[in-house]
């Protein structure tokens, strides 16, 4: 019988397979926990969170468009103090690697934030979603705008010692200068891509469908998109990379292994079915039993040229 070692590593932290909960699409864990046994990820991603307690966007939030759907739930969150005092405990009983995703509208926000999370060994890292508007700086959002990437980025890292991910956006021209400006600030790994930005339009009300007219569009549309930016950047950084955008299967997360992710996150199809995130990481191991793969490492940035 094939030894299937699954494990990869990021930055110090060792995965025991590389299948992750993509932020807010799975909630704080114990959602997801009523479905499948989360201990058998690699990690788990929660939802962002934020200084304050916020119940998000406008209804409606959610659009179903072709293969995929855009989202615009606003990063409802029961705030910093509430993750701590009633989401943190419960997560603490699980036995798996977490992440938690911090929002904020500038850089005192992720300061703050990171400060308050470093105390607690039981969270493995933090994951810095940037795709937020810098509300003193104008609106536009830090991930579009590579020295605000570098600063947030080094501004959390003096004050977190565990690991600092840097989860990028894709709505920008060059999503290699901003992986580079997170690899400077200190990030420990990169994650990508956010959502893309879009919009629905209901015909027959002639209106825009999302209350807050633009969401973000997640699901197999933006694979393709997601897989050449995980490439790109690859190609250009050292820190590791947690690949997102579109998965479904086994093989949708061997195509960002082999553009040079060293894990990858699934969002969309935890929500069409929590099941998949399970059978995802049984296709992976399938798929190098049936090409003699024994190590997942073996795996990693295989397509890169
Ligand atoms: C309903 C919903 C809520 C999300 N909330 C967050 C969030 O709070 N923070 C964040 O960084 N990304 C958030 N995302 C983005 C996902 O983590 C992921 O980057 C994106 O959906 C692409 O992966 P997917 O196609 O597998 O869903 C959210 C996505 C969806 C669909």
């Amino acid at each position: 019988m094939l030894e299937i070692d699954l494990s990869t590593k990021l930055a110090s932290l060792e995965l025991k397979n590389p299948v992750i909960t993509a932020s807010g699409t799975c909630g704080f864990g114990e959602e997801l926990n009523e479905y499948i046994d989360i201990e058998k990820l690699g990690a788990l991603t929660v939802k962002g969170i934020t200084v304050k307690a916020w119940s998000g966007n406008k209804q409606p939030r959610i659009a179903e468009t072709p293969s995929g759907i855009l989202n615009s739930i606003g990063l409802e969150n029961p705030g910093i103090t509430g993750f701590i005092d009633e989401k943190l405990p419960v997560l603490a009983n699980y036995r798996l690697p977490v992440f938690v995703n911090i929002s904020g509208h500038s850089i005192d926000d992720f300061v703050f934030l990171a400060e308050k999370l470093a105390p607690y060994p039981e969270i493995s890292g933090i994951e810095v979603n940037v795709s937020c508007p810098n509300i003193e700086g104008g609106g536009m959002a830090f991930g579009t705008d590579s020295s605000l990437v570098y600063q947030v980025t080094r501004e959390v890292r003096k004050v977190y010692p565990g690991i600092v991910i840097l989860k990028l956006s894709p709505n920008v021209t060059d999503i290699v200068e901003m992986a580079q400006a997170a690899e400077e600030g200190g990030a420990d790994v990169i994650s990508l891509i956010n959502t893309l930005l879009g919009m629905k339009i209901d015909i027959k009300r002639r209106k825009p469908e999302l209350g807050n007219i633009f969401g973000g569009l997640s699901g197999p549309a933006i694979k393709p998109v997601a897989v050449r930016m995980v490439y790109q950047v690859a190609s250009k950084v050292k820190i590791p990379i947690i690949g997102m955008g579109g998965i479904m299967s086994g093989s949708d997360a061997i195509e960002f292994l082999m553009a040079g992710a060293s894990a990858v996150a699934v969002g969309t199809a935890a929500m069409v079915n929590p099941v998949l995130l399970l059978k995802i990481i049984d296709e992976i191991r399938d798929f190098m039993k049936d090409n003699k793969i024994t190590k997942l490492s073996e795996i990693i940035g295989q397509a890169l040229l």
